[in-house]
């Protein structure tokens, strides 16, 4: 009996041997065909100070996500399984990830069959920006790893609400924001948006929610089972991996696009976004074929951080775009120009972020002029020029430079308006200097010869050189390019738009203040919201408490609904202590965490002591609402100083 299984064990281990010989073999083979197969299209990557990762080694391809959303525990459990590719030649066999309070329960890999076994990892030391690097020891051959891990009830990716933070105030709601580098808060990768991935998850929720992500798999229909497969088949950066979860209803609004929001805001999504298709169209129409498939919006609670966020087929949307009169749907042709600027063709550093914004800045204004003409187009590209021009008043001059040094900072609190606006005015210039025809076509070319990758500014620059400059020689030295691009403030040759309504606009700015006309005479019945944002941005920052009752009185603009309008006028009631709007300015401020209205309103309050001694009394109000990302950056404003 005990020589039976003796020699039964020899004859295993000879054929595990001689297995194992051939596949090494077999392996070492097939990597040497790779080799010279992949030696034309090596990549290359780019320094990028906002990641501990080294995919010039090893790299992550794919991403499989298994999540229970545990909202309970305001966590995210489960796993997450890497497919990685090591580099040619190389035989290092350690996977860096990046990580941001994660709690890592076990790391496995395995080596291409179902099998996967514990392998060693070491969680670093945690950087305040960067998080912790988590460093996995392979095994020779490992071709997957699987992460058990859960998130932090504090993760900076991930905000999750309580039902009285909902419209519906009855079920929770948990939603994601990986961008700039928060994916890692909520998934372990290489988080650096030159690293694109594919992805596929599962997602178990509570039965009576819906999930959805920024992938194929969404759901239109009230069916809702508490479990949720998603596939993004092609490779994006890691910052657009987005989940949310919560009582989700689905509307069509054209033949491949729609509208989630919680139920009560539907009706009103719906309506105000009803030129979504129209703008897909316009887009296709202008810089070719829509690469997604569908284009969805999500409608948020109030907290989402931001206007909107560019996530693949589903943009993410603050609910202060819902104006009512559709005035605000330029952040709807903003997100959906990222859909080429952006998704398609990456910025592959935080410094290359101009790539993403001005050209996308650039993109919605081209959309918003095919879908509602040239006056429209030509209001909102001087309102983007004049706040451009306020800002550069009081920014460090390493921050007017488009491609901007970020190198131990963080990108939250880096980014500014430069990026977008100077990087919008920019392309303008091009378009101004070469012609329409010619620009639209490098441009559609841009897009096309650079889509489903991650590129530096250098790359943008030589394009642009052999495909605009060269082929059209003597309109543009190559020392213009570079001041746009290297250098800080604006350039003189910047294109000044011009809107002949808003030369109306200040000419009655004029008259009204020198008392030639009545405040009852401005003729404001016809204006726009762009007409009424130039009206208060254009008048004298100290005009008085006197003059805002006047306006008060005559406009009622301290109960506008309006949020771009009402953010305004609560802007300068802090700067002119016009305290009638007291009141609104603290409901504003303890319902809306969009952080572009909260962050200037609390930095205005906090420049006098009666005003920093209020802005600290609502913010103990507001801030258990305020998303992390938000808080981060009034806390900055309102910390004790030491
Ligand atoms: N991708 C950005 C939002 C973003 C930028 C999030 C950087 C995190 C880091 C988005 O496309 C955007 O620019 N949104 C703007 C709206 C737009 C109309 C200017 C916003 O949120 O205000
Ligand atoms: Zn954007």
């Amino acid at each position: 009996m005990k020589t039976k299984i003796k020699s039964a064990a020899i004859i295993f281990s000879i054929m595990l041997f001689v297995i194992t010989v051939f596949t090494d073999t077999n392996i070492a083979q097939r990597n040497k065909q790779n080799e010279t197969q992949k030696s034309q299209t090596i990549e290359t990557f780019a320094e990028d100070f906002h990641s501990y990762s080294k995919p010039q080694t090893i790299r992550v391809r794919h991403v499989e996500l298994d999540w229970n959303v545990l909202f309970d525990k305001k966590i995210l459990q489960g796993t997450a399984t890497l497919t990685i590719e090591r580099a040619l030649k190389t035989k290092d066999a350690t996977l860096v990830l990046d990580t941001r309070d994660l709690k890592i329960e076990k790391v496995e890999a395995s080596s291409g069959d179902a099998k996967y076994a514990a392998t060693e990892f070491q969680l670093g030391a945690a950087d305040k920006i960067l998080g912790a690097p988590l460093t996995i020891n392979l095994p020779a051959n490992a071709a997957r790893v699987r992460i058990h891990y859960a998130t932090s009830p504090n993760a900076s990716g991930l905000q999750w609400l309580e039902p009285l933070q909902t419209a519906g105030k009855k079920t929770p709601f948990m939603f994601s924001q990986a961008q700039a580098i928060h994916a890692r808060s909520f998934i372990p990768l290489q988080d650096s948006p030159q690293v694109r991935v594919t992805y596929a998850a599962r997602v178990r929720t509570p039965k009576n929610l819906l999930a959805v992500m920024s992938a194929e798999g969404n759901v239109q229909t009230s069916a809702r089972n508490g479990d949720y497969s998603f596939k993004m088949s092609r490779p994006i950066p890691p910052y657009l991996i987005a989940i949310a979860v919560g009582d989700l209803e689905f509307r069509s609004l054209g033949k491949r696009t729609g509208v989630y929001s919680e139920p009560s805001m539907i009706e009103k999504s719906a309506k105000e976004l009803s030129d979504t298709e129209k703008m897909v169209a316009a887009t296709e129409k202008l810089y070719g074929a829509y690469a997604w498939g569908r284009y969805d919006l999500l409608v948020l609670p109030p907290s989402f951080p931001f206007g909107g966020m560019e996530n693949p087929l589903l943009t993410f949307a603050t609910p202060t775009i819902l104006a009512g009169d559709k005035s605000l749907v330029s952040l709807v042709a903003h997100e959906l120009a990222h859909s080429w600027s952006g998704n398609l063709v990456t910025n592959a550093t935080w410094r290359d972020f101009w790539l993403n914004e001005g050209f996308t800045t650039y993109l919605e204004r081209r959309i918003i002029e095919a879908v509602y003409g040239k006056p429209r187009r030509e209001m909102e590209a001087t309102l983007g020029r004049r706040s451009l021009e306020e800002e550069l008043t009081s920014l460090d001059e390493r921050d007017e430079i488009l491609h901007v040094d970020l190198k131990g900072r963080d990108p939250d609190e880096g980014f500014t308006g430069v990026p977008y606006e100077k990087g919008a005015l920019f392309l303008r210039y091009l378009e101004e200097t070469f012609g329409r025809e010619k620009f639209d076509k490098f441009v559609r070319g841009y897009f096309d010869s650079h889509a489903f990758q991650s590129i530096t500014t250098e790359t943008f620059v030589d394009y642009l050189q052999k495909n605009l400059l060269d082929k059209n020689p003597n309109l543009i030295n190559r020392a213009d390019v570079d001041e746009w691009i290297y250098q800080a403030a604006l350039p003189k040759n910047a294109p000044v738009p011009h809107s002949d309504a808003f030369a109306k606009v200040e000419a009655q700015i004029q008259s009204w203040l020198n008392g030639k006309l009545a405040v009852k005479d401005i003729r404001t019945q016809t204006w726009t919201t762009q007409e009424w944002l130039h009206f208060l941005t254009k008048l004298p920052p100290n005009v008085g408490t006197k003059r805002m009752a006047e306006l008060d009185r005559a406009f009622n603009l301290t109960t506008r609904g309006n949020s771009e309008i009402a953010f305004q006028w609560l802007l300068m009631s802090i700067r002119n202590d016009y305290t009638a709007a007291n009141p609104r300015l603290e409901e504003f401020l303890t319902t809306i965490g969009r952080r572009k209205f909260v962050k200037p309103l609390f930095e205005e309050l906090a420049k006098t002591p009666e005003g920093k001694k209020r802005a600290v009394a609502i913010y103990a109000k507001a801030r258990p609402g305020y998303h992390p990302i938000t808080a981060a950056s009034v806390d900055i404003i309102l910390k004790p100083k030491t």
